[in-house]
């Protein structure tokens, strides 16, 4: 399942973020020192040092956008985040080949196991500033290029190989991190969304009534079966 969440970020928060990154002090740092395995050898772009004092105000941004969206906590039904990090291509380090993301990812700073059952890229660049530099989502029936606004973020399943296409103009910034769900299978999460916004639309609709409290048992009683907390 694939999820567009819209304006994250507010204009204020945009604002503050990309003038963090963009400072000319900034620590970028050559990315593939963060990658696992097979990941290292195809990826080829800068991130942000994370014990820097920047990372650490926009981790902290970025987690007070992201947690305050209904539409992100119905359909991640977030248990741990794996805090977000934040990466830069442009020039001669502009791409990350094809790779999986590694399955449990240990914090550093807080010792902590995350298993990344969902993946999410916050775009802090607009599509017109840049060239290239698709989010690319490996399907054989229906592979999907995503560039989305500034402040806007897409959930993926952790699952999926994915790259980021050559950027040949301009600096697509960005955070990604990863969300252990309280569900962990990609399709049953993918059912209770759907049973939730189907719910929230019924109300809109009829207002109150006993069908819809029956519904939302079953929603429930579903999370109850499938969830751990
Ligand atoms: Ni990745």
């Amino acid at each position: 399942m694939l999820i567009h969440l819209k304006q994250v970020l507010t204009a204020d928060e945009l604002a503050q973020a990309r003038a963090l990154l963009q400072a000319n002090d900034a620590p970028w740092i050559a990315g593939a020192a963060s990658a696992g395995g097979q990941a290292r050898h195809v990826k080829n772009n800068q991130q942000l040092a994370q014990n820097s004092s920047t990372a650490a105000t926009l981790r902290a941004l970025v987690l007070a956008a992201i947690q305050r969206d209904p539409l992100y906590l119905s359909a991640a039904l977030p248990k741990k985040i794996f805090n977000p990090l934040f990466n830069r291509y442009s020039g001669a380090t502009n791409a990350y080949g094809a790779h999986v993301d590694n399955a449990i990812l240990n914090s550093r700073a807080t010792g902590e196991r995350v298993r990344s059952d969902i993946s999410c890229t916050l775009f802090f660049s607009d599509p017109a500033e840049y060239d290239g530099g698709e989010l690319h989502i490996h399907d054989p029936y229906a592979a999907q290029n995503i560039k989305l606004p500034a402040g806007d973020a897409i959930l993926y399943p952790g699952t999926r190989v994915h790259d980021v296409r050559p950027v040949t103009r301009g600096v697509r910034l960005a955070s990604f991190f990863w969300i252990e769900s309280m569900v962990r299978a990609d399709e049953q999460r993918q059912l209770l969304f759907d049973l939730d916004m189907t719910l929230l639309a019924l109300r809109r609709r009829h207002g109150e009534s006993d069908e819809a409290m029956h519904l939302a048992g079953t929603y429930h009683n579903l999370l109850r079966m499938w969830g751990a907390t």
